[in-house]
């Protein structure tokens, strides 16, 4: 059949911010478009990979749930797709168990994610084997979980950023492996690359927009007030080169700026463009022009969620949750019988 399934994860390590917003999740809320008879959509708050670092299970139980809540205040709708958490479905852990068995150490460990571990600064001492014994067994295998989640719906594409393509072909050569010693079961999947430009950090515009930058100033979230944003806006880096142009190579900052305008822009304008509605402001006009756009860009979602997050939307949380894990249970189900009856379990 031509049915298209599509699957993807987000961590829930916090609110997301408009790198995550504009670089995956409007993807997400855009897919709803298409027909519901012919493209199936599964979003999953991907927590059992949220483990593979340390976590503070209240912290951890806090960024649950702030990450449901943002999935359905950007637009997201559970009636149009299933949304739920890893967790609650166990077939997640069990399909992986299984696909541990047909997969290739030698393909994992040479994963870019694992090497960088390996040879983190801060970890040189990691050049011995004592302390490379110390790294954890899950951040090895994560990317067989990862795989195990794709292939449990029966997916057939996954929208991702192009740092997770590698990830991707691990999921199919996962399904290949798998198909090799026992049939035709599992479906590999194929990827459709996130049309988004990288959102680079305010502070830094040279690296992307991450939660793992120390300073919170470096990023804005969608929950955000305009107070807020206007500070960490008034705050960003850009240069001392008067007027306004589209330069990311040597602008960044400002062209940064321009990019997130462009992305939240009602007119759909371009970064050339908007640089050009611009040029005759002062640096401090263009970041009150662009604290305006960001925040009529995030308002409405904003608003959502904080009504989630109090307690009167608390129970429709919860209701979201419990009927996402028994669509995806059902579904994983499916999977599970057929892995079995192929492997004689
Ligand atoms: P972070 O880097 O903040 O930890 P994640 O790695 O959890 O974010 O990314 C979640 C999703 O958001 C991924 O699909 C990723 O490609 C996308 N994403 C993250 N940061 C950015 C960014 N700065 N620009 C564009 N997309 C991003
Ligand atoms: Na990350």
């Amino acid at each position: 059949s031509a049915v298209k399934v599509i699957f993807s994860g987000i961590q829930p390590t916090g609110v997301p911010h408009l790198g995550n917003y504009l670089g995956a999740l409007q993807q997400w809320v855009e897919l709803q478009k298409e027909p519901s008879s012919s493209t199936r959509l599964f979003y999953c708050v991907v927590d059992l990979h949220a483990v593979t670092l340390l976590q503070n299970p209240q912290q951890l139980q806090i960024w649950r749930r702030e990450t449901l809540a943002a999935l359905l205040a950007v637009g997201l709708d559970p009636d149009r797709c299933n949304i739920f958490f890893q967790s609650s479905v166990p077939a997640h852990c069990e399909l992986m168990w299984i696909l541990s068995c047909t997969a290739s150490v030698g393909y994992l460990s040479r994963m870019t994610q694992w090497k960088s571990k390996l040879s983190l600064p801060e970890q040189s001492s990691v050049q011995d084997a004592a302390a490379k014994a110390k790294l954890k067994l899950g951040l090895f295998s994560y990317p067989v979980l990862q795989a195990a989640d794709i292939l449990l719906y029966g997916t057939t594409h996954v929208p991702v950023g192009e740092d997770q393509l590698q990830h991707l072909e691990f999921a199919r050569e996962c399904a290949g492996n798998f198909n090799a010693v026992y049939g035709h079961v599992l479906t590999p999947p194929e990827t459709i690359l996130s049309p988004a430009k990288r959102i680079m950090s305010l502070k830094h515009p040279m690296l992307k927009m991450s939660k793992s930058h120390a300073d919170p100033r470096s990023r804005i979230l969608i929950s955000d007030s305009m107070e807020n944003i206007e500070m960490k806006i008034r705050l960003a880096m850009t240069d001392s080169i008067s007027g306004v142009s589209y330069d990311p190579v040597s602008r960044p900052g400002v062209s940064n700026l321009l990019s997130i305008m462009s992305h939240l822009d009602e007119e759909e304008r371009s970064c050339e463009e908007l640089a050009e509605a611009c040029k005759g402001l002062t640096l401090r006009q263009f970041k009150d022009k662009a604290s305006q756009t960001i925040d009529k860009g995030v308002s409405e979602i904003r608003d959502r969620y904080i009504h989630l997050m109090q307690s009167s939307g608390a129970s429709a949380l919860d209701a979201i949750a419990r009927q996402g894990a028994v669509t995806a249970n059902k579904e994983a189900g499916a999977t599970m019988a057929d892995v079995r009856r192929a492997m004689g379990l």
